[in-house]
């Protein structure tokens, strides 16, 4: 199939209908755009997995906190669809808040609040805690774009961990798509793939590469028997604190296996480390699953540094 691209939510929710009307199974990539590696590994995975695979390209204000924030928010929608077409995506479409929530917008163009879709209890703490209202803005138009594309499958990236967690929520609450989340993809050095490194100077990377190498340093401890929640996330805080060049805004650990908004305590038997830190003009997060597979890359990546 070749690639389309169409402006309008109504036209794609019609293309997605008719898709599914010839029996194609709709693979589902949502993004804002500025698109790097870590989407188009997404991409790939879907069109390994699915008859079509339909890519939204839209910078959600719902889920933006600071309006400069907003503003600043990298785009280049030309860019993007020339990508998308070399990855053998079949449809790349964008669309606006009106034309998302057609009804449920107030005079200045606000969502009513009745329209919104609650992000439930993997919101608590973090993320959900830094950044006021973000993850109801995350579950209110993930919860709109599966309306409208329909998909079987969607996929999103680890490196938002919690928002994975929000999505298969909103997922299970309509009966689907089934959600595949897919490890995060670094550069060389090992710094997560992220469209806002685009703002990041050659200096502001560098001193960004201290997340991934504290996750590989709490990594290397869990993987030498270390189990204690605190030591674990005090060792992960301690490996940022000082860093050069980094605000830290958490360093955190919570059992892989079930969310809580409140810092664990105790031995685990599972175990997410996370991190969000201010480098330069950029709020970065990242975050590893203790002895799972990517890790081992960083922490080799990590240590030839050094
Ligand atoms: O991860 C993102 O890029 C966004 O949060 C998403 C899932 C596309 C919703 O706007």
């Amino acid at each position: 199939m070749s690639f389309h691209r169409l402006g309008s939510v109504a036209a794609a929710e019609a293309w997605c209908a008719a898709r599914r009307d010839e029996g194609k199974s709709v693979g589902f990539v949502p993004t804002m755009g500025a698109l790097h590696d870590g989407h188009l590994t997404l991409v790939e995975r879907s069109v390994r997995e699915c008859d079509v695979t339909v890519v939204s390209v839209f910078v959600n204000p719902l889920q933006f906190d600071d309006p400069a924030d907003l503003e600043r928010y990298p785009r280049d929608e030309d860019a993007d669809a020339r990508a998308l077409e070399e990855a053998g995506c079949d449809l790349m479409f964008t669309g606006t808040l009106p034309e998302f929530f057609p009804g449920s917008l107030d005079e200045q163009g606000s969502i009513e609040p009745g329209a919104l879709i609650s992000p439930g209890p993997a919101a608590e703490g973090l993320e959900g805690a830094s950044r006021s209202g973000h993850f109801t803005g995350v579950a209110t138009i993930v919860h709109r774009l599966f309306e409208v594309v329909n998909p079987s499958r969607a996929y999103f990236g680890r490196k938002d961990y919690q928002q994975s967690l929000i999505v298969r929520e909103v997922a299970a609450s309509r009966g689907g798509p089934q959600i595949t989340v897919c490890p995060t993809v670094r550069t060389e050095a090992g710094l997560a793939r992220s469209s806002r490194n685009e703002r990041l100077s050659e200096a502001e990377r560098e001193d960004a590469l201290v997340l991934s190498s504290a996750l590989a340093s709490v990594d290397a401890l869990w993987r030498a028997g270390e189990r204690d929640a605190e030591v674990l996330a005090r060792a992960l805080a301690s490996a940022l604190e000082s860093a050069p060049g980094v605000r830290l805004d958490y360093a955190a650990v919570r059992d892989a296996e079930r969310w809580t908004g409140a810092d664990p305590s105790g031995p685990m038997e599972s175990c997410v480390a996370l991190v969000a830190a201010q480098v330069g003009p950029v709020r970065l997060i990242d975050n590893l699953v203790l002895g799972e597979g990517d890790v081992c890359e960083i922490a080799t990546r990590a240590g030839s540094r050094t």
